[in-house]
């Protein structure tokens, strides 16, 4: 269940090259700031992605309907401006002790130590939620998001062949990548 502790999470990161961003829960009064953060992702980023961004009544959605409980989004900021995103997805029932983990940043703010610090800090929500598995599903083509999941201990637990559809109808493969928090044993 979502916490206090949750929506007040604030994180000042300072990057590699001294920039300081604000890690914080995603708000309502965001709209905005995530219109604007999605409207440069390309027809060729976008073909990866799950959802079309550039539709701004999805991203509405996205910001009026928020639910930490399904899902907790954490953006970075600097001042108003949204320069990254990266959200955990939480289940019910037999997969409640699992969380998916999605991640994507302006194109000006990769390779600066943002995705890395994003990702750690949902590490960190996840413990806090008592989540056993923080899973990753990304698209074989992305070695770059695979190896930013390896530094930060994630596993290759399987590669699911021919499992992504682009809209042009090629397919690709999926590596399903996992970081275990807590075996069994732990809790004796
Ligand atoms: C993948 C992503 C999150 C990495 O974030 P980042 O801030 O650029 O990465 P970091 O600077 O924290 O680097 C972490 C490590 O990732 C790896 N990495 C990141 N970008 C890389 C690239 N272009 N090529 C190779 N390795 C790369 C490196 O191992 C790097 O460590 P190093 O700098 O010590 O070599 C970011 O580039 C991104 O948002 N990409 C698109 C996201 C996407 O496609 N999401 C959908 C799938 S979930």
């Amino acid at each position: 269940m979502v916490t206090k502790e949750d929506l007040i999470y604030r994180q000042i990161v300072t990057m590699r090259d001294g920039a300081r961003v604000l890690l914080r829960p995603l708000m309502p009064t965001d709209r905005q700031a995530m219109l604007d953060f999605f409207l440069p992702v390309s027809n060729e980023e976008r073909r990866y992605m799950r959802h079309n961004v550039n539709d701004s009544q999805l991203i509405t959605s996205w910001t009026e309907n928020i639910d930490y409980d399904q899902v907790f989004p954490l953006v970075a900021t600097i001042g108003d401006r949204i320069v990254g995103e990266a959200t955990l997805h939480f289940n019910e029932g037999p997969a409640r002790h699992r969380a998916e983990i999605r991640i994507f940043l302006a194109k000006d703010f990769k390779r600066r130590g943002l995705g890395s610090k994003l990702i750690q800090s949902l590490i960190d929500i996840a413990r806090k939620r008592s989540i056993h598995l923080v899973e990753a599903q990304v698209v074989t083509d992305h070695v770059e998001v695979i190896k930013a999941l390896h530094k930060v201990g994630f596993e290759t637990a399987a590669v699911f062949e021919e499992y992504f559809m682009l809209p042009d109808g090629e397919i690709r493969d999926v590596a399903c990548l996992m970081l275990r928090l807590r075996k069994v044993e732990d809790e004796f």
